[in-house]
């Protein structure tokens, strides 16, 4: 124990240098555009202020045009569930795009139909301009590397059978040597805050938060155009998440990589997105710039969604 005291009285006044650093790596409205992790040991080699993203509004990477998508619903009658109803958005060079909504608001869906997992039965997504949803796989497979996926629940999507090495060796881009792929895999393991030491370990065996790790350097190694993040630091502990941050804008940074961030943490998205999109029902009920809807929300829903974030008066504080 490094610290103890009433509640508000170690909130608010540490004392611990351990205790400020926890604090200090909250995101939050307060912290856009500054390094969360400090100087910790284990962070990216860059240091200070992280270069500003390699931005381009003119550059649209991603068009997503009035998707829908419906799932029957079993029994009498056979209606259909709509769980995406008619979202449209662009995703520009270097940009993060936040999603935020209530759990089935369509998220995850939005996110599978972005990464081709699944088909929308109306609309389209198109990358640079050119088809991309509509394609069949094989057509589709030279490019999937270019839009990588951190998923809400990254053991479903390791085969079982494979080692952490093996599930990252397979998705760096050129054709290295063998001894080339582990050192790209182990800096990539080193990144996350893991060591060479995992990359004979199997998933299955690793914790939650070192799963999700293992999940963001697969994407990572692969040199990705976009990113699509489905809650990735929700099993992560605060210092570990600061420095995947930090990770995430080091990245932007250096090769302009746009993100499809979904979160329920408002603070990350206020932290690290430009714009966000507000999904209820399928539906985006509200979208803008991250200040302007987080700040000065116009919908009803997205008010009750700020309301609802414990922890607010501390962090404004
Ligand atoms: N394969 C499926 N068959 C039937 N219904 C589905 C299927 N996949 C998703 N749904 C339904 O679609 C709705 C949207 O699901 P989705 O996973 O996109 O929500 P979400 O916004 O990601 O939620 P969470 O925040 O809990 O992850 C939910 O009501 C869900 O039950
Ligand atoms: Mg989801």
């Amino acid at each position: 124990m490094v610290e103890d005291g009433p509640v508000r009285e170690v909130l608010r006044r540490p004392r611990a240098p351990y205790t400020r650093e926890l604090l200090a790596a909250i995101p939050s409205a307060a912290s856009r555009g500054a390094r969360l992790a400090g100087d910790r040991p284990a962070a990216t080699a860059a240091r200070g202020e992280p270069a500003s993203p390699r931005r381009s509004d003119d550059e649209v990477v991603l068009e997503a045009s009035r998707l829908t998508k419906t799932y029957a619903l079993r029994g009498p009658g056979q209606e259909r569930f709509t769980a995406l109803d008619d979202v449209s958005f662009r995703l520009h060079r270097g940009e993060a795009l936040g999603i935020v909504g209530e759990s089935g608001s369509g998220k995850t869906t939005c996110a599978d139909i972005v990464l081709a997992l699944t088909r929308p039965d109306s609309g389209e997504v198109r990358l640079h301009g050119r088809p991309w949803s509509v394609l069949t796989e094989r057509e589709r497979r030279a490019s999937r590397r270019l839009v990588q996926y951190v998923p809400q629940d990254p053991l479903s999507s390791f085969d079982p059978r494979w080692t952490v090495g093996q599930v990252l060796a397979e998705n760096i881009p050129r054709q290295d040597s063998r001894a080339q792929r582990r050192d790209l895999a182990v800096a990539a393991l080193e990144r996350v805050g893991l060591t060479a030491g995992h990359l004979t370990r199997r998933p299955r065996s690793l914790s939650g938060g070192q799963r999700q790790r293992v999940a963001i350097a697969r994407a990572l190694i692969a040199e990705p155009e976009i990113i699509v993040c489905d809650e990735p630091l929700s099993a992560l502990d605060v210092l570990i998440q600061a420095q995947v941050l930090d990770l995430i804008a080091d990245l932007r940074a250096e090769l302009g990589t746009s993100l499809l961030f979904i979160s329920h943490d408002l603070g990350v998205v206020h932290h690290l997105a430009d714009r966000v999109l507000v999904f209820k029902e399928g539906r985006v009920v509200e979208r803008g710039d991250v200040d302007e809807v987080l700040k000065a929300p116009r919908h009803a829903y997205t008010r009750e969604l700020l309301a609802s974030l414990p922890g607010q008066a501390l962090r404004t504080t």
